[in-house]
């Protein structure tokens, strides 16, 4: 049987550490940190991220402050609202949760987050950060699915240096990112996406293969080495039926679970993680800004 890694559990140890260093800030400080949230239109998946993101803030003690725009809302408002988020001493960190309407640059936006209160990772200074810093991750803003899959990987207390790990996708919010910390663990590690060749051959040699492609139930046993590591980060709703749907990930679980060592399951494994790292972030930039 594998390692079922248990996103859910590990969150919520971290969300409790968050909450514990929370009531620290607000005895020496007498503040709390806070995050902004920004949705732009009704994207059904997009409300329900934020929901589940301003609930866990909520209970760590993070104060949200929720922006909830029209899908019409036109780029220079919505900049406009982010400069003012910028200088609020009150917000610490601000989310813009993607996709944005196709009206607006995705990449002009995120470009006018502060950095240092970047919650997601990722504005550009950001990216190079984590592109060129050494080991220690303690106060850098980094994406959150990725980080959430380290975190995960992290728990099973086993050496990374070395290990064959394999990222498909390329996205700048999982892919990326998530190629950029693996190295930073020693990994060798390959990237792979829709125009590679032989994919399969190549996720077969990996000792880690993080599954990153928006497709459900996309890789299976063919695709997985015995004993490998599996983390999925899809999250994808798929119809049982004219009523009913459920979330499957971007592996297929039944077919590979008995092949693998330890695998993260969809539900309740890199979700969970994603929601308490944003947390982790918005503390951070919190105790940053206190200090400088
Ligand atoms: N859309 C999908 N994933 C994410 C994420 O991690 N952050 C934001 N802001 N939008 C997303």
């Amino acid at each position: 049987m594998p390692h079922i890694l248990d996103g859910k559990k590990i969150a919520q140890n971290l969300k409790d550490q968050l909450k514990i260093e929370i009531e620290n800030i607000k005895i020496k400080s007498n503040r709390v940190p806070g995050l902004a949230v920004v949705q732009v239109g009704n994207v059904a998946a997009s409300s329900v991220y934020v929901k589940a993101k301003t609930k866990a803030a909520k209970e760590v003690g993070i104060n949200v402050y929720d922006h909830h725009l029209e899908e019409t809302t036109k780029q220079d408002d919505l900049i406009n609202l982010i400069n003012h988020l910028n200088t609020n001493e009150d917000v610490d960190g601000i989310l813009v949760q993607l996709p944005l309407p196709k009206t607006i640059n995705e990449e002009t936006v995120l470009n006018s987050i502060a950095p240092e209160k970047d919650a997601d990772g990722f504005h550009p200074l950001n990216v190079g950060k984590l592109s060129i810093s050494l080991k220690n991750d303690e106060n850098l803003m980094i994406p959150c699915t990725p980080y959430g899959c380290l975190l995960l990987l992290r728990e099973l207390n086993i050496e990374l240096t070395g290990k064959n790990a394999v990222v498909i996708g390329r996205s700048n919010i999982v892919g990326k990112p998530m190629a950029q910390l693996l190295l930073k663990e020693s990994c060798t590690v390959t990237t792979v996406h829709s125009k590679t060749q032989n994919i399969e051959d190549i996720c077969k040699k990996a000792d880690i293969l993080i599954a990153a492609v928006g497709k459900p139930e996309f890789v299976d046993k063919d695709w997985v080495k015995e004993g490998a590591i599996i983390i999925d980060v899809g999250i994808n709703r798929v119809k049982i039926n004219d009523e009913k749907s459920k979330l499957v990930g971007d592996v297929l679980f039944s077919d590979v679970e008995n092949r693998v060592s330890a695998i993260s399951p969809v539900p309740g494994g890199v979700g969970p993680m994603t929601i308490a790292c944003l947390l982790r972030n918005t503390t951070i930039s919190c105790k940053n800004r206190l200090i400088n």
